[in-house]
Protein backbone atom coordinates (compact mmCIF):
# COMPACT_ATOMS: atom_id res chain seq x y z
CA UNK A 1 0.00 0.00 0.00
CA UNK A 2 1.28 3.68 -0.52
CA UNK A 3 0.22 6.39 1.08
CA UNK A 4 0.18 10.61 -0.62
CA UNK A 5 1.20 13.34 1.26
CA UNK A 6 0.99 17.23 0.24
CA UNK A 7 2.61 19.69 2.19
CA UNK A 8 0.52 22.81 2.13
CA UNK A 9 2.44 24.95 4.33
CA UNK A 10 0.91 27.77 6.29
CA UNK A 11 0.01 31.42 6.11
CA UNK A 12 2.93 32.89 6.50
CA UNK A 13 4.76 31.21 3.36
CA UNK A 14 2.22 32.85 1.39
CA UNK A 15 3.58 36.01 1.63
CA UNK A 16 4.54 36.30 -2.02
CA UNK A 17 0.95 35.34 -2.97
CA UNK A 18 -0.41 38.65 -1.78
CA UNK A 19 -3.28 40.01 -2.05
CA UNK A 20 -4.86 36.82 -3.49
CA UNK A 21 -3.91 34.68 -0.49
CA UNK A 22 -5.63 37.04 2.14
CA UNK A 23 -9.25 35.50 2.13
CA UNK A 24 -8.31 32.02 0.85
CA UNK A 25 -5.57 29.71 1.84
CA UNK A 26 -2.48 29.26 -1.26
CA UNK A 27 -3.23 25.84 -1.86
CA UNK A 28 -7.18 26.62 -2.02
CA UNK A 29 -6.75 28.63 -4.91
CA UNK A 30 -7.85 28.21 -8.36
CA UNK A 31 -5.98 27.11 -10.95
CA UNK A 32 -7.92 26.11 -14.24
CA UNK A 33 -11.03 26.54 -12.21
CA UNK A 34 -10.02 23.58 -9.31
CA UNK A 35 -7.78 24.44 -6.19
CA UNK A 36 -4.02 24.57 -6.74
CA UNK A 37 -4.53 21.32 -4.27
CA UNK A 38 -6.61 19.31 -6.21
CA UNK A 39 -4.61 18.84 -9.11
CA UNK A 40 -1.77 17.32 -6.76
CA UNK A 41 -4.92 14.91 -5.07
CA UNK A 42 -5.68 14.06 -8.71
CA UNK A 43 -2.49 13.15 -9.58
CA UNK A 44 -2.47 10.90 -6.47
CA UNK A 45 -5.62 9.16 -7.13
CA UNK A 46 -3.84 7.44 -10.35
CA UNK A 47 -1.45 5.90 -7.73
CA UNK A 48 -2.18 1.79 -7.51
CA UNK A 49 -2.89 1.11 -4.24
CA UNK A 50 -3.46 3.99 -2.57
CA UNK A 51 -4.57 3.86 1.00
CA UNK A 52 -4.64 7.61 1.66
CA UNK A 53 -4.00 11.21 1.43
CA UNK A 54 -2.96 13.42 3.86
CA UNK A 55 -2.30 17.44 3.98
CA UNK A 56 0.06 18.99 6.42
CA UNK A 57 0.14 22.04 6.88
CA UNK A 58 -0.28 24.75 9.99
CA UNK A 59 -3.36 26.41 8.59
CA UNK A 60 -6.32 26.95 10.84
CA UNK A 61 -8.15 23.36 10.63
CA UNK A 62 -11.49 24.91 9.67
CA UNK A 63 -9.54 26.86 6.15
CA UNK A 64 -9.57 23.16 4.59
CA UNK A 65 -12.58 20.90 6.69
CA UNK A 66 -15.12 21.47 3.84
CA UNK A 67 -12.98 20.96 0.71
CA UNK A 68 -11.13 17.85 2.69
CA UNK A 69 -14.76 16.14 3.31
CA UNK A 70 -16.17 17.08 0.14
CA UNK A 71 -12.72 15.93 -1.97
CA UNK A 72 -13.01 12.67 -0.25
CA UNK A 73 -16.60 11.57 -1.02
CA UNK A 74 -16.11 12.68 -4.64
CA UNK A 75 -12.74 10.74 -5.28
CA UNK A 76 -13.67 8.18 -2.81
CA UNK A 77 -10.49 7.96 -0.90
CA UNK A 78 -9.66 9.25 2.14
CA UNK A 79 -8.21 12.73 2.40
CA UNK A 80 -7.08 14.15 5.83
CA UNK A 81 -5.92 17.43 6.67
CA UNK A 82 -3.23 17.21 9.79
CA UNK A 83 -2.49 20.64 11.02
CA UNK A 84 0.81 21.01 12.84
CA UNK A 85 1.26 23.57 16.18
CA UNK A 86 4.03 25.58 14.19
CA UNK A 87 6.40 25.10 11.61
CA UNK A 88 8.11 22.14 12.03
CA UNK A 89 10.40 22.35 8.33
CA UNK A 90 9.44 20.06 5.51
CA UNK A 91 11.03 16.78 6.93
CA UNK A 92 9.59 17.85 10.70
CA UNK A 93 6.48 18.01 9.61
CA UNK A 94 6.21 14.73 8.07
CA UNK A 95 8.06 13.18 11.16
CA UNK A 96 5.65 14.60 13.27
CA UNK A 97 2.98 12.59 11.65
CA UNK A 98 4.59 9.50 11.46
CA UNK A 99 2.61 7.76 13.72
CA UNK A 100 -0.77 8.59 11.55
CA UNK A 101 1.27 8.11 7.90
CA UNK A 102 2.11 4.51 9.16
CA UNK A 103 -0.91 3.74 10.42
CA UNK A 104 -1.83 1.22 7.19
CA UNK A 105 1.74 0.19 7.15
CA UNK A 106 2.19 1.57 3.72
CA UNK A 107 5.49 0.24 1.80
CA UNK A 108 5.87 3.75 -0.27
CA UNK A 109 5.17 7.51 1.09
CA UNK A 110 4.39 9.45 -2.10
CA UNK A 111 5.75 13.30 -0.65
CA UNK A 112 4.43 16.61 -2.77
CA UNK A 113 5.34 20.49 -2.18
CA UNK A 114 1.96 22.21 -2.80
CA UNK A 115 3.18 25.07 -4.59
CA UNK A 116 4.78 22.98 -7.48
CA UNK A 117 2.36 22.73 -11.29
CA UNK A 118 3.09 19.35 -12.94
CA UNK A 119 1.96 16.51 -14.82
CA UNK A 120 3.09 14.58 -11.15
CA UNK A 121 3.92 11.25 -13.50
CA UNK A 122 3.95 9.14 -10.03
CA UNK A 123 3.30 5.50 -11.11
CA UNK A 124 6.00 5.88 -13.31
CA UNK A 125 8.31 7.37 -10.54
CA UNK A 126 7.03 4.18 -8.32
CA UNK A 127 8.04 1.53 -10.87
CA UNK A 128 11.34 3.49 -11.29
CA UNK A 129 11.88 3.77 -7.74
CA UNK A 130 11.52 0.26 -6.50
CA UNK A 131 13.83 -0.73 -9.85
CA UNK A 132 16.60 1.64 -8.13
CA UNK A 133 15.85 0.12 -4.28
CA UNK A 134 17.09 3.19 -2.93
CA UNK A 135 15.27 4.88 0.58
CA UNK A 136 14.36 7.88 -2.00
CA UNK A 137 13.26 9.02 -5.64
CA UNK A 138 13.40 12.80 -6.88
CA UNK A 139 11.51 13.93 -9.58
CA UNK A 140 14.10 16.23 -11.47
CA UNK A 141 13.90 18.35 -14.57
CA UNK A 142 16.15 20.60 -16.56
CA UNK A 143 15.78 24.39 -16.72
CA UNK A 144 17.66 27.08 -17.80
CA UNK A 145 21.23 27.65 -15.91
CA UNK A 146 19.73 31.35 -15.08
CA UNK A 147 16.91 30.24 -13.43
CA UNK A 148 18.47 27.10 -11.62
CA UNK A 149 19.54 28.96 -8.54
CA UNK A 150 15.60 29.55 -7.58
CA UNK A 151 15.96 25.55 -6.61
CA UNK A 152 17.75 22.59 -5.14
CA UNK A 153 20.21 21.90 -7.40
CA UNK A 154 21.70 18.39 -8.09
CA UNK A 155 24.05 16.05 -9.87
CA UNK A 156 23.11 12.84 -10.95
CA UNK A 157 24.96 9.46 -12.39
CA UNK A 158 23.58 9.17 -15.79
CA UNK A 159 23.76 5.65 -15.74
CA UNK A 160 22.26 4.71 -12.81
CA UNK A 161 20.35 8.00 -11.84
CA UNK A 162 21.39 7.70 -8.66
CA UNK A 163 21.59 11.09 -6.77
CA UNK A 164 25.44 12.66 -6.60
CA UNK A 165 25.67 15.90 -5.15
CA UNK A 166 22.78 18.36 -4.07
CA UNK A 167 22.92 21.49 -2.96
CA UNK A 168 19.65 24.35 -2.01
CA UNK A 169 19.39 27.57 -3.70
CA UNK A 170 23.27 27.30 -4.65
CA UNK A 171 25.21 31.07 -4.67
CA UNK A 172 27.20 29.95 -8.21
CA UNK A 173 25.91 27.82 -10.38
CA UNK A 174 26.45 23.78 -10.12
CA UNK A 175 23.82 22.16 -12.05
CA UNK A 176 20.83 23.28 -14.11
CA UNK A 177 19.20 19.84 -13.29
CA UNK A 178 17.06 20.99 -10.52
CA UNK A 179 14.41 19.11 -7.75
CA UNK A 180 11.12 18.91 -8.58
CA UNK A 181 9.33 19.17 -5.09
CA UNK A 182 8.27 15.59 -5.70
CA UNK A 183 9.14 13.00 -3.90
CA UNK A 184 8.82 8.87 -3.41
CA UNK A 185 10.41 7.00 -0.13
CA UNK A 186 10.15 3.69 1.57
CA UNK A 187 9.18 4.32 5.51
CA UNK A 188 13.18 3.92 6.21
CA UNK A 189 12.80 8.04 5.83
CA UNK A 190 11.68 8.56 9.03
CA UNK A 191 14.70 6.96 10.41
CA UNK A 192 16.91 9.33 8.59
CA UNK A 193 15.34 12.46 10.03
CA UNK A 194 15.69 10.94 13.54
CA UNK A 195 19.13 10.30 13.03
CA UNK A 196 19.10 14.49 12.12
CA UNK A 197 17.70 14.65 15.28
CA UNK A 198 20.25 12.48 17.15
CA UNK A 199 23.32 13.95 15.90
CA UNK A 200 21.92 17.96 16.33
CA UNK A 201 21.27 16.70 19.93
CA UNK A 202 24.79 15.06 20.41
CA UNK A 203 26.18 18.80 18.83
CA UNK A 204 24.09 20.38 21.21
CA UNK A 205 25.58 18.27 23.83
CA UNK A 206 29.00 19.01 22.75
CA UNK A 207 28.09 22.28 22.56
CA UNK A 208 26.81 22.73 26.53
CA UNK A 209 30.16 21.19 27.54
CA UNK A 210 32.72 23.39 25.62
CA UNK A 211 32.31 27.17 25.23
CA UNK A 212 29.90 30.12 26.05
CA UNK A 213 30.51 31.08 22.20
CA UNK A 214 29.33 27.80 20.86
CA UNK A 215 26.17 28.01 23.16
CA UNK A 216 25.60 31.55 21.18
CA UNK A 217 25.87 30.37 18.29
CA UNK A 218 23.05 27.53 18.92
CA UNK A 219 20.99 29.87 20.03
CA UNK A 220 20.76 31.74 16.83
CA UNK A 221 20.62 28.02 14.82
CA UNK A 222 16.86 26.55 13.88
CA UNK A 223 14.75 25.00 16.86
CA UNK A 224 15.96 21.50 17.28
CA UNK A 225 12.78 20.19 15.69
CA UNK A 226 12.69 22.11 12.73
CA UNK A 227 14.18 19.84 9.79
CA UNK A 228 14.32 20.70 5.85
CA UNK A 229 13.86 18.14 3.43
CA UNK A 230 16.69 19.32 0.96
CA UNK A 231 18.91 20.95 3.17
CA UNK A 232 19.52 18.36 5.98
CA UNK A 233 18.24 15.17 4.42
CA UNK A 234 19.20 15.10 0.81
CA UNK A 235 22.44 16.88 1.00
CA UNK A 236 24.09 14.61 3.56
CA UNK A 237 22.38 11.48 1.73
CA UNK A 238 23.46 12.30 -2.04
CA UNK A 239 26.47 9.99 -3.06
CA UNK A 240 25.28 7.67 -0.54
CA UNK A 241 23.49 5.36 -2.87
CA UNK A 242 20.31 5.99 -0.84
CA UNK A 243 18.40 8.72 -3.38
CA UNK A 244 17.54 8.21 -6.88
CA UNK A 245 16.64 10.44 -9.42
CA UNK A 246 13.52 10.54 -12.16
CA UNK A 247 13.37 13.09 -14.88
CA UNK A 248 10.39 14.26 -16.53
CA UNK A 249 10.64 15.80 -20.11
CA UNK A 250 6.82 16.79 -19.55
CA UNK A 251 5.65 20.78 -17.69
CA UNK A 252 6.99 21.16 -14.20
CA UNK A 253 6.65 24.79 -12.46
CA UNK A 254 6.94 26.34 -8.89
CA UNK A 255 3.94 28.43 -8.02
CA UNK A 256 5.06 31.56 -5.85
CA UNK A 257 3.90 34.45 -6.74
CA UNK A 258 0.33 34.98 -8.81
CA UNK A 259 1.95 35.55 -12.01
CA UNK A 260 2.97 31.85 -11.86
CA UNK A 261 -0.37 31.03 -10.68
CA UNK A 262 -2.27 32.57 -14.04
CA UNK A 263 0.76 30.82 -16.20
CA UNK A 264 -0.13 27.58 -14.62
CA UNK A 265 -3.96 27.67 -14.79
CA UNK A 266 -3.05 27.79 -18.58
CA UNK A 267 -0.87 24.43 -18.52
CA UNK A 268 -3.75 22.65 -16.59
CA UNK A 269 -6.41 23.64 -18.64
CA UNK A 270 -3.81 22.10 -21.71
CA UNK A 271 -3.52 19.12 -19.33
CA UNK A 272 -7.55 19.20 -19.66
CA UNK A 273 -7.47 18.33 -23.36
CA UNK A 274 -5.68 15.06 -22.95
CA UNK A 275 -7.25 14.11 -19.19
CA UNK A 276 -10.64 15.51 -18.55
CA UNK A 277 -12.00 17.23 -21.73
CA UNK A 278 -15.22 17.46 -20.33
CA UNK A 279 -13.86 20.06 -18.17
CA UNK A 280 -13.20 22.27 -20.76
CA UNK A 281 -16.02 25.08 -22.57
CA UNK A 282 -16.77 23.74 -26.32
CA UNK A 283 -16.74 26.07 -28.98
CA UNK A 284 -20.35 25.75 -29.47
CA UNK A 285 -21.20 25.91 -25.78
CA UNK A 286 -24.54 27.19 -25.25
CA UNK A 287 -24.03 30.00 -22.76
CA UNK A 288 -21.46 31.75 -25.14
CA UNK A 289 -21.04 32.20 -28.91
CA UNK A 290 -17.38 32.08 -29.45
CA UNK A 291 -14.97 30.28 -27.00
CA UNK A 292 -11.31 29.88 -28.49
CA UNK A 293 -8.69 27.52 -27.09
CA UNK A 294 -8.63 26.08 -23.62
CA UNK A 295 -11.32 28.00 -20.91
CA UNK A 296 -13.13 26.77 -18.35
CA UNK A 297 -16.27 27.64 -17.53
CA UNK A 298 -18.18 26.95 -13.84
CA UNK A 299 -21.70 25.42 -14.16
CA UNK A 300 -23.07 28.14 -12.10
CA UNK A 301 -21.11 31.55 -14.14
CA UNK A 302 -23.51 33.41 -16.71
CA UNK A 303 -21.99 34.14 -19.60
CA UNK A 304 -23.93 36.41 -22.11
CA UNK A 305 -24.05 34.18 -25.44
CA UNK A 306 -22.52 37.07 -27.52
CA UNK A 307 -19.79 37.49 -25.07
CA UNK A 308 -16.63 36.98 -27.04
CA UNK A 309 -13.89 34.65 -25.20
CA UNK A 310 -11.35 35.11 -27.43
CA UNK A 311 -7.74 34.53 -27.64
CA UNK A 312 -4.95 35.75 -29.91
CA UNK A 313 -2.87 32.50 -31.19
CA UNK A 314 0.40 34.59 -30.52
CA UNK A 315 -0.56 34.27 -26.58
CA UNK A 316 -2.22 31.11 -25.95
CA UNK A 317 -5.64 30.17 -25.15
CA UNK A 318 -5.88 30.41 -20.88
CA UNK A 319 -8.87 31.96 -19.52
CA UNK A 320 -10.64 30.33 -16.64
CA UNK A 321 -14.33 31.67 -14.77
CA UNK A 322 -15.11 30.61 -11.24
CA UNK A 323 -18.19 30.21 -9.32
CA UNK A 324 -21.28 32.80 -10.22
CA UNK A 325 -19.49 35.27 -12.62
CA UNK A 326 -21.50 37.23 -14.60
CA UNK A 327 -20.01 38.07 -18.12
CA UNK A 328 -21.97 40.77 -20.24
CA UNK A 329 -22.23 40.83 -24.14
CA UNK A 330 -19.34 41.60 -26.20
CA UNK A 331 -16.87 41.06 -23.11
CA UNK A 332 -13.46 39.86 -24.49
CA UNK A 333 -10.94 38.15 -21.78
CA UNK A 334 -7.92 36.77 -22.72
CA UNK A 335 -5.26 34.92 -20.46
CA UNK A 336 -6.97 35.43 -17.32
CA UNK A 337 -8.75 34.39 -14.02
CA UNK A 338 -12.04 35.52 -13.29
CA UNK A 339 -13.11 34.27 -9.65
CA UNK A 340 -16.33 33.95 -7.63
CA UNK A 341 -19.11 36.61 -8.45
CA UNK A 342 -17.07 38.77 -10.46
CA UNK A 343 -19.28 41.06 -12.64
CA UNK A 344 -17.89 41.87 -15.71
CA UNK A 345 -20.31 44.29 -17.51
CA UNK A 346 -20.56 44.62 -21.51
CA UNK A 347 -17.66 45.42 -23.81
CA UNK A 348 -15.16 45.64 -21.01
CA UNK A 349 -12.03 43.68 -21.68
CA UNK A 350 -9.65 41.74 -19.18
CA UNK A 351 -6.48 40.62 -21.09
CA UNK A 352 -3.72 39.14 -18.15
CA UNK A 353 -4.76 39.81 -14.95
CA UNK A 354 -6.55 37.84 -12.16
CA UNK A 355 -10.08 39.28 -10.83
CA UNK A 356 -10.19 38.90 -7.25
CA UNK A 357 -14.01 37.55 -5.48
CA UNK A 358 -17.11 39.67 -5.61
CA UNK A 359 -15.57 42.80 -8.36
CA UNK A 360 -16.71 44.53 -10.61
CA UNK A 361 -15.65 45.58 -14.20
CA UNK A 362 -17.69 48.65 -16.03
CA UNK A 363 -18.70 48.63 -19.08
CA UNK A 364 -16.31 49.52 -22.13
CA UNK A 365 -13.49 49.11 -19.18
CA UNK A 366 -9.79 48.10 -19.66
CA UNK A 367 -7.95 45.60 -16.86
CA UNK A 368 -4.69 44.34 -18.42
CA UNK A 369 -1.83 43.63 -17.28
CA UNK A 370 1.98 42.78 -19.76
CA UNK A 371 1.42 39.14 -19.53
CA UNK A 372 5.11 38.55 -18.16
CA UNK A 373 4.67 35.86 -15.67
CA UNK A 374 7.94 35.91 -14.15
CA UNK A 375 7.68 39.78 -13.56
CA UNK A 376 6.73 41.38 -10.19
CA UNK A 377 4.26 43.43 -11.84
CA UNK A 378 3.16 41.04 -15.67
CA UNK A 379 -0.22 40.76 -14.69
CA UNK A 380 -2.48 42.70 -13.46
CA UNK A 381 -4.40 41.49 -9.92
CA UNK A 382 -7.74 43.05 -8.85
CA UNK A 383 -7.90 41.68 -4.63
CA UNK A 384 -11.24 41.40 -3.44
CA UNK A 385 -14.42 43.63 -3.93
CA UNK A 386 -12.60 45.47 -6.47
CA UNK A 387 -14.65 48.00 -8.62
CA UNK A 388 -13.51 49.66 -11.81
CA UNK A 389 -16.22 51.92 -13.35
CA UNK A 390 -17.22 52.29 -16.75
CA UNK A 391 -14.94 53.19 -19.59
CA UNK A 392 -11.64 53.42 -17.25
CA UNK A 393 -8.04 51.68 -17.66
CA UNK A 394 -6.38 49.98 -15.45
CA UNK A 395 -3.02 48.76 -16.44
CA UNK A 396 -0.08 47.12 -14.89
CA UNK A 397 -1.14 47.40 -11.32
CA UNK A 398 -1.44 44.83 -7.82
CA UNK A 399 -4.18 46.30 -5.74
CA UNK A 400 -5.62 44.81 -2.55
CA UNK A 401 -8.88 46.50 -3.51
CA UNK A 402 -9.50 48.92 -6.73
CA UNK A 403 -11.92 51.80 -6.33
CA UNK A 404 -11.00 53.01 -10.18
CA UNK A 405 -13.02 55.66 -11.43
CA UNK A 406 -13.64 57.36 -14.69
CA UNK A 407 -10.60 59.79 -15.31
CA UNK A 408 -8.29 58.17 -12.97
N1 LIG B 1 3.55 21.52 6.71
C1 LIG B 1 4.63 22.23 6.46
N2 LIG B 1 5.37 22.66 7.53
N3 LIG B 1 4.96 22.49 5.21
C2 LIG B 1 6.10 23.18 4.98
C3 LIG B 1 6.92 23.66 6.02
C4 LIG B 1 6.52 23.38 7.37
O1 LIG B 1 7.15 23.77 8.33
N4 LIG B 1 7.95 24.33 5.47
C5 LIG B 1 7.79 24.24 4.14
N5 LIG B 1 6.67 23.55 3.84
C6 LIG B 1 6.12 23.21 2.52
C7 LIG B 1 5.88 24.39 1.62
O2 LIG B 1 4.52 24.78 1.67
C8 LIG B 1 6.22 23.80 0.25
O3 LIG B 1 5.11 23.11 -0.29
C9 LIG B 1 7.30 22.78 0.56
O4 LIG B 1 7.14 22.45 1.93
C10 LIG B 1 8.72 23.28 0.33
O5 LIG B 1 8.83 24.58 0.84
P1 LIG B 1 10.23 25.24 1.26
O6 LIG B 1 10.90 24.38 2.25
O7 LIG B 1 9.94 26.65 1.60
O8 LIG B 1 11.14 25.16 -0.03
P2 LIG B 1 11.01 25.90 -1.46
O9 LIG B 1 9.62 25.81 -1.96
O10 LIG B 1 11.67 27.21 -1.46
O11 LIG B 1 11.93 24.94 -2.35
C11 LIG B 1 11.73 23.55 -2.34
O12 LIG B 1 10.94 23.17 -3.45
C12 LIG B 1 11.54 23.40 -4.74
C13 LIG B 1 10.59 22.88 -5.78
O13 LIG B 1 9.43 23.64 -5.79
C14 LIG B 1 13.08 22.87 -2.36
O14 LIG B 1 12.94 21.50 -2.08
C15 LIG B 1 13.78 23.08 -3.69
O15 LIG B 1 14.95 22.29 -3.76
C16 LIG B 1 12.89 22.68 -4.84
O16 LIG B 1 13.55 22.99 -6.07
Amino acid sequence: RVVAVIMVGGPTKGTRFRPLSLNIPKPLFPLAGQPMVHHLISACRRIPNLAQIFLIGFYEEKEFALYVSSISNELRVPVRYLREDKPHGSAGGLYNFRDYIMEDNPSHVVLLNCDVCCSFPLPEMLEAHKGYGGMGTLLVIKVSAEAANQFGELVADPVTNELLHYTEKPETFVSDLINCGVYIFTPNIFTAIEDVFMQRKDRANLRRATSFEALQSAAKALPPDYVRLDQDILSPLAGKKELYTYETLDFWEQIKTPGMSLKCSGLYLSQFRHTSPQLLAAGDDARSATVIGDVYIHPSAKVHPSAKLWIPEQIGPNVSISANARIGAGVRLISCIILDDVEIKENAVVIHAIIGWKSSIGKWSRVQGEGDYNAKLGITILGEAGSVEDEVVVYHCISEQIEAEHGL
